[in-house]
């Protein structure tokens, strides 16, 4: 029996089938965007670890960061007493998240954790119960994150009941408008319904929150037009709102700018990171005007591992490579290259629906019919297994999983990168 499939037994043996795996192999390594499995075979990854990859598997200044760390503490809990990288890490990204005003920043473990805190944080600060999101939406796993979320299955199903107070808006989904219109001449109807919304589902005055992804990630790659996020800003700030970004996916790079809100010209109040912060460490932060964020008392917020030290010097270490190896440059490059060819595929194959994208966050959604626009989710799957046999990762997205979403390291080389878009070209050619 080869490797693979031995360890495939084990682990259907011993680990339930809740935490689900898209491909049936093992790693053993991982080098920049190259990981080899068990029986050695090498795949160009597009999947970066679900965008955590940013800076490429095993940065050496990152694992040398993490050596020194390791040789010193490895845990001692912030809350016992402090540490160093926990308050350099806030400085500094305090300084670089958007937002001309005094900031404070904490850390958690995972995007669902820091989502967690933000939406504490914005119902103390304003005594109000309610949080807005979107459909579509992505915001984690554990229980409020997940009544965020939106997606039944497999994420909310059998898990009910979500926590309370959630209410849903249609996201600026273009391609599948939930009012039937086309940008520009619907004027981003989507966003001023926001108004009406505070008539028919929640009078504003009950709203602490609205959370929302500059681009939807497990949506599907969705990126809203540029006045969008303005609109439903100001009337957040009319209404005593707190408006949180979203940008555990969207951050660190991946749509060629630090945060993906830069885009649009709009400060949160506050921002939830994760993924790609600390170079493959499981670490999030949220980030937010100080005075929202000063509001819970001591101890209202925290827990065992949040910041973990060592988490906190890879982050710092992911920041200087960010300066020294221009990575929000080559994030241009490489969103401008698979844009390009994705269009192309978008010529010639009937079944390339809509093809979308900020910086290097580039979607493929993929159709049974152009006309009826029907998710050919089927095809999808088929297309993402048979690009990993001819040695190509790659992960969807979407509530049909019918949107081609890659997400490889920004330190892809341009001969990986174009090897990865001629493996899906010629998948798509066959199916
Ligand atoms: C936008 C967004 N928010 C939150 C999360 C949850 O992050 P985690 O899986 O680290 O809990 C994700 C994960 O994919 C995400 O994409």
């Amino acid at each position: 029996m080869k490797k693979n499939e031995f360890l495939l037994t084990e682990r259907m043996k011993h680990i339930p089938q809740g935490p689900f795996n898209v491909h049936p192999i093992f790693f053993e390594k991982a080098k920049g965007a190259i990981i080899t499995d068990v029986e050695g075979k090498e795949y160009i990854d597009f999947a970066g670890g679900i965008g955590v990859n940013n800076i490429g598997h095993c940065n050496e200044e990152v694992v040398k960061a993490i050596q020194d760390q390791i040789q010193k503490y490895i845990h001692t809990c912030f809350y016992v007493a402090m540490y160093e990288p926990y308050i350099e890490l806030a400085k500094r990204l305090n300084e670089i998240t958007p937002g001309n005003f005094p900031k404070k920043t904490m850390f958690a473990n995972s995007g669902a954790e820091a989502v967690e805190n933000a939406v504490k944080i914005a119902r103390h600060a304003t005594g109000r119960p309610a949080t807005i999101a979107f459909e579509d939406a992505f915001h984690g796993r554990t229980l409020l994150a997940l009544s965020l979320t939106s997606k039944m299955k497999p994420y909310k199903f059998g898990f009910a009941p979500y926590a309370p107070e959630i209410y849903r808006m249609p996201y600026a989904y273009c391609y599948r408008c939930t009012f039937g219109l086309e940008y520009p001449p619907c004027e981003i109807r989507c966003a001023y319904f926001l108004k009406d919304f505070f008539n028919t589902y929640i009078s504003a005055e009950q709203v602490a929150a609205l959370i929302i992804e500059p681009v939807l990630g497990e949506g599907g790659f969705v990126v809203p037009p540029k006045e969008y996020f303005k609109i439903l800003k100001k009337i957040c700030e009319d209404n005593g709102i707190v408006f949180i970004a979203d940008e555990v996916q969207t951050g660190f790079g991946r749509t060629a700018k630090m945060f993906a809100m830069e885009h649009y010209e709009v400060e949160p109040d506050i921002m939830v990171m994760a993924k790609s912060i600390a170079g493959g460490l499981p670490l999030s932060a949220v980030a937010g005007k100080a005075e929202l964020m000063d509001h819970p008392q001591g101890g209202g917020l925290g827990g065992t591992f949040t910041g973990n030290p060592v988490s906190c010097r890879a982050a710092l270490a992911v920041l200087d490579q960010f300066e020294k190896k221009n990575l929000l440059a080559q994030a241009e490059k490489i969103g401008k290259r698979v844009l390009e060819k994705f269009k192309e595929f978008q010529e010639v194959y009937p079944m390339v629906g809509d093809v979308r994208g900020l910086g290097a966050m580039v979607g493929m959604e993929l159709v049974v019919d152009r006309k009826t626009k029907e998710p050919a989710t089927d095809f999808t799957k088929q297309l993402v297994n048979r690009c990993r046999e001819k040695g190509l990762l790659m992960i969807s997205a979407g509530t049909y999983s019918n949107i081609i979403r890659p997400l490889m390291p920004l330190v892809i080389t341009d001969e990986q990168l174009e090897r990865g878009l001629s493996i899906i070209e010629q998948t798509l050619n066959e199916i």
